[in-house]
């Protein structure tokens, strides 16, 4: 399988997509933010993957700019929050202020929230306007799908962004969507921050056999099911470390050894259940200076 750190999947749309990205859920505001773009910008990756709600856009702004990497260039992907959804493009527009760029790359509906059917075709809209370049959804289950093509949306979803790991496979969502041409991009791709599977025991033999670390034997599976995947990390040394992904392939049979660990262990909340999330649990939009 040849695959690189430039390597990119082509979207139904025609847009191309990077393979790996780098993730900002819980980079913190400021230089922790900036420096970690920066830092994964300089070493060669080309998405960068943040939110309304992370409440870090400035941060990631600055360190676009900082690494002097082309606009062009670059993946950006932001997603809308529950806040945004009854009117997306004031939403994109106040993003694209803090973001300090002309348009995103891609732009998620961050859950299937209320009223996500009219939030999808205002971001087609949007599309249109050239304010995205592309547009998709995160944490939608294939019911919450077959609720958009029912619904006579002009065009299917470019993206799911979705929790995936090797105790949460999801196999048959990426198999629904891969059908209907929607990429699906991992996130929690290591198991989530606090719970990743870095120090599985099961990976012991693999680390051995393939001189890698299991962050990056991890992230290789994922890349091998096809899959675009966003790893989190403000530590230089790891932003590197999970990139080397390039110079080894997972034979068929420790794929098969990965997935079969599922067990359908998903560590965010359940896609079905967002709604009725009470306000104490709801995150605190706090702006940046
Ligand atoms: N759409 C959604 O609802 C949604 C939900 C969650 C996440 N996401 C996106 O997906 C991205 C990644 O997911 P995530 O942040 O939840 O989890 P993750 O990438 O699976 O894991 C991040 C955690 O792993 C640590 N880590 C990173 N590389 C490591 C390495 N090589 N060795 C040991 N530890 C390592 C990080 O700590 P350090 O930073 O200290 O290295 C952090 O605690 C997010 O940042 C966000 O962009 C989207």
């Amino acid at each position: 399988m040849d695959l690189h750190l430039e390597s990119t999947l082509t979207l139904n749309n025609g847009v191309k997509m990077p393979r790996l990205g780098l993730g900002v859920f819980n980079a913190a505001q400021g230089e922790e933010t900036r420096s970690a773009v920066r830092t994964a910008l300089e070493f060669g990756y080309r998405l960068i993957d943040t939110a309304r709600v992370y409440c870090n856009e400035r941060s990631v702004g600055r360190g676009i700019l900082d690494s002097g990497v082309k606009r062009e260039e670059i993946f950006v992907t932001t997603k809308l929050w529950k806040t945004d959804y009854a009117n997306p493009r004031e939403g994109l527009l106040r993003s694209l202020e803090r973001l300090q760029l002309k348009y995103v790359d891609l732009l998620l509906l961050h859950w299937p929230f209320g009223d996500y059917v009219k939030a999808y075709k205002d971001l087609e809209h949007l599309q249109d306007e050239g304010l995205c370049r592309c547009i998709g959804v995160s944490n939608f289950r294939e019911h919450h799908l077959e609720d958009l093509f029912a619904s006579g949306i002009l065009r299917a979803p470019q993206v799911n962004q979705t929790e995936i790991h090797p105790v949460n496979t999801e196999e048959e969502l990426c198999g629904y969507c891969q059908a209907r041409g929607i990429v699906v991009e991992a996130y929690s791709p290591l198991g989530g921050h606090g719970r990743t599977l870095i120090d599985d025991p099961r990976f012991i033999g693999m680390r051995d056999f393939y001189h890698k670390d299991a962050a990056q034997i991890i992230l290789r599976w994922a890349l091998q099911r096809g899959l675009v995947a966003i790893p989190k990390s403000v530590r230089p040394e790891r932003i590197i470390s999970n990139s080397k992904l390039f110079d080894f392939e997972l034979s068929p049979g420790d794929m098969s050894t990965i997935s079969d660990m599922n067990i359908n262990d998903r560590r965010n909340y359940s896609p079905d259940k967002i709604n009725e999330r009470p306000s104490y649990l709801e995150p605190k939009i706090v702006d940046e200076p």
